[in-house]
């Protein structure tokens, strides 16, 4: 699905990213960690050709193309719940969902519309005639994963899945995204939850001051004395 190589970026003069490499094949979820400032959001948005890549390689897909634009990226297969949410705080939930609407790219795809993210979100269904400037910040994020799964995105990328979201929000979010790693959707998500995430993802990257320091499977993420402490702060 994606592939990254030794990964070098940043903004203008300002490099962040010294070589990042990690991978997320089909049907996976991959989660990437690490503290405040290493990395992660630019990592994401130079996955999503926001931002130039300076040195290495991006398969997308088996496209490595340098040049694709981001709503080429986005068209291809990728669909983004950004840090921030950032959904149109002047349309409704009917019309942020909508306009993002994109039919799969191949018949054996599950099939997301309308309706089926309502379904997943009950809470958006009695929520649809709401700006989307007067919802909650679950309902926020909720609505952005509905509108990164309106695109039938062969890989979702969640920037920090939970962040400032009450708990019972939290759990809601967990277990919408073990439905869909169940339904088989490959999914790169960041987040500050380690349990949580040990329990949801199948391999593990933590970044540190732009490097990947460490990559492995939960039982060793959580079974190393110190990892956490060191790379997580936690
Ligand atoms: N728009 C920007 N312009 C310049 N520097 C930035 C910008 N956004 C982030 N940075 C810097 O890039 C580094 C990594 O940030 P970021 O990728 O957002 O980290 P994370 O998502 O891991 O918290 C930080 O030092 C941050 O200050
Ligand atoms: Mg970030």
């Amino acid at each position: 699905m994606l592939h990254l190589h030794n990964v070098q970026s940043g903004y203008g003069v300002g490099q962040v990213l010294f070589g990042v490499s990690l991978a997320v094949s089909a049907g996976k979820v991959v989660s990437l960690m690490g503290r405040n400032g290493m990395g992660k959001t630019t990592t994401i948005r130079t996955i999503m050709g926001q931002l130039p890549l300076t040195a290495g390689r991006i398969e997308r897909f088996g496209d490595d193309r340098p040049d694709r634009l981001p709503f080429q990226i986005a068209r291809a297969g990728i669909g983004l719940v950004p840090e921030g949410r950032q959904i149109f705080s002047n349309l409704n939930v009917t019309e942020n969902l909508q306009t993002f609407y994109q039919p799969p790219r191949d018949d054996s795809a599950s099939h997301w519309h309308y309706d089926r993210v309502l379904a997943l979100f009950p809470r958006l269904a009695e929520r649809r005639d709401h700006a989307g400037n007067h919802l909650s910040g679950g309902e926020q994020q909720m609505l952005a994963i509905g509108r990164a799964l309106m695109t039938n995105p062969k890989l979702l990328i969640l920037d920090e899945a939970t962040e400032g979201l009450a708990p019972i929000i939290r759990n809601q979010i967990w277990d919408c995204l073990a439905t869909l790693k169940a339904e088989g959707q490959s999914i790169l998500i960041i987040d500050k939850n380690v349990r949580a995430m040990a329990r949801l993802a199948d391999h593990h990257y933590i970044l540190d001051k732009g490097r990947v320091v460490w990559d492995g499977d939960s039982e060793t993420l959580l079974g190393t004395d110190g990892l956490t402490a060191r790379y997580l702060g936690v």
